[in-house]
């Protein structure tokens, strides 16, 4: 083995020496133009404002829907959403355990049980086949999420709710732009979410969007948003049900104007340097990378490294390890198991541990940490990758060189 081949936790050169590319979100000059020139045209209402109009317009647009409800986040999204859609106390939404608590939290705000279905190994992500075993006579709503970038098999899960007769809503939050069957994700299910806070892809500080192409639903969500005060100008203002104050700010708006007109061209650039990463390290022995089908679209919010040990010659723990020491940003675990959060396991004591949480026929038992070993096993069988578009062709260059040197020396050892 030559010195260069050696690896850098052994004492070898490391492949990576120069620092990431890096960039920041907003174009300063630019967003500053749009607040000034907005402050400058007059007051800012508390809703409804010309520049929150344009920006739900342009969404709409954009993903080719009926009705875009811009919010204050994607949190806040999900429970607008669920709560259009009918979930109430006691009843079930089957989502995924890999996750962020905003996925969740929405659905134990509306007093409901969030059912834990496993993932499918290979694609990290729930879909029909893991969320079927799942599904009991109190299930509402089926709520898969788009990891990473990546799209679910949402011509499946779409299919499998028609069957039991159940809504979907789709989690967007870390996936703007990217495609199932060619078509955006987010506008399969009765609603998508969408998150802009300062980590996605794109960024209004905070923020948040509810597509739906059902303008019921779409109503019901704009009024749960805005403390439910009629602003058609039709009928009386007053508040007509329980609701939050969940608006995005106009100000807000006008930097998620700003960064939705660069949607594509970020997606676009993460597109691109995620597929020639995948085709750097195609063949490797027990490495792979989470992308969808041919006829699926990622656009990376980072990358996702499988290893498989019995193939790669080690696990991914290890495999990680030895990609960090070549100057590699990697880490694990790529997503959080909610299933161990102090939550969750308090839960599983104590059904009643929370004032604010009373879940109808919720017993102890229910969020028993074993229930998704694959979920768990992702803990070390899965690297996360830094991967976004300020990345430099470099950077991904000496990604595919380090996981090319780890991946052929591991083999080596088999
Ligand atoms: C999958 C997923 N869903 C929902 C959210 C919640 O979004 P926000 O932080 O805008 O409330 C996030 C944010 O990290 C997320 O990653």
């Amino acid at each position: 083995m030559s010195a260069a081949e050696t690896l850098a936790l052994l004492g070898g050169p490391k492949v990576k020496t120069t620092p990431y590319g890096k960039g920041f979100k907003h174009d300063v000059e630019t967003e500053i133009a749009a607040l000034r020139r907005r402050m400058e045209a007059g007051p800012l209402p508390l809703a409804k404002g010309q520049s929150i109009m344009a920006f739900r317009q342009r969404v709409q647009e954009l993903f080719g829907v009926r009705c875009c409800v811009p919010c204050s986040s994607g949190s806040a999204a999900v429970h607008a959403g669920l709560a259009a859609l009918g979930v109430g106390p006691g009843d079930e939404v089957i989502t995924t355990p890999l996750t962020d608590h905003g996925t969740i939290i929405g659905i134990m705000q509306l007093n409901a049980i969030p059912v834990f279905a496993d993932i499918n190994p290979n694609t990290m992500m729930i879909d029909a086949g893991t969320i079927a075993p799942r599904i009991t006579p109190r299930t509402r709503v089926l709520l898969p999420v788009h990891n990473l970038g990546c799209p679910t098999d949402m011509t499946g899960i779409m299919a499998l709710a028609k069957q039991h007769g159940l809504k979907v809503l789709e989690d967007c939050a870390q996936s703007w732009m990217a495609e199932w069957e060619h078509r955006l994700v987010g506008t399969f299910g009765d609603i998508g979410i969408y998150s802009a806070n300062e980590s996605k892809h794109i960024s209004a500080g905070e923020g948040g969007v509810i597509l739906t192409n059902d303008e019921d639903l779409g109503r019901y969500a704009d009024l749960f948003v805005d403390k439910s005060y009629n602003r058609t100008g039709n009928g009386p203002v007053e508040p007509v049900m329980p609701a939050l104050n969940y608006r995005m700010s106009e100000l807000n708006a006008v930097i998620a104007m700003e960064q939705i007109n660069k949607v594509r061209a970020v997606a676009d650039r993460r597109y691109e340097l995620g597929e020639r990463l995948a085709a750097g390290i195609a063949g490797l022995p027990g490495v792979s990378l989470l992308r969808p089908p041919s006829h699926g679209k990622c656009t990376y919010w980072g990358a996702v490294l499988f290893i498989e040990p019995s193939l790669a010659g080690v696990d991914g723990t290890g495999f990680c390890k030895a990609l960090a020491a070549e100057g590699i940003s990697a880490g694990q675990p790529v997503q959080g198991f909610v299933l161990q959060w102090p939550l969750f396991k308090t839960l599983n004591e104590n059904p009643k541990a929370f004032r604010t949480y009373i879940a109808p026929g919720l017993t102890a038992g229910r969020f028993d940490v074993d229930q998704c070993p694959n979920a768990q096993g992702q803990r070390t069988r899965a690297i996360r990758l830094y991967l976004d578009n300020f990345c430099t062709d470099q950077d991904v260059e000496e990604t595919i060189q380090a996981v090319r040197k780890v991946a052929t020396y591991y083999a080596a050892q088999r």
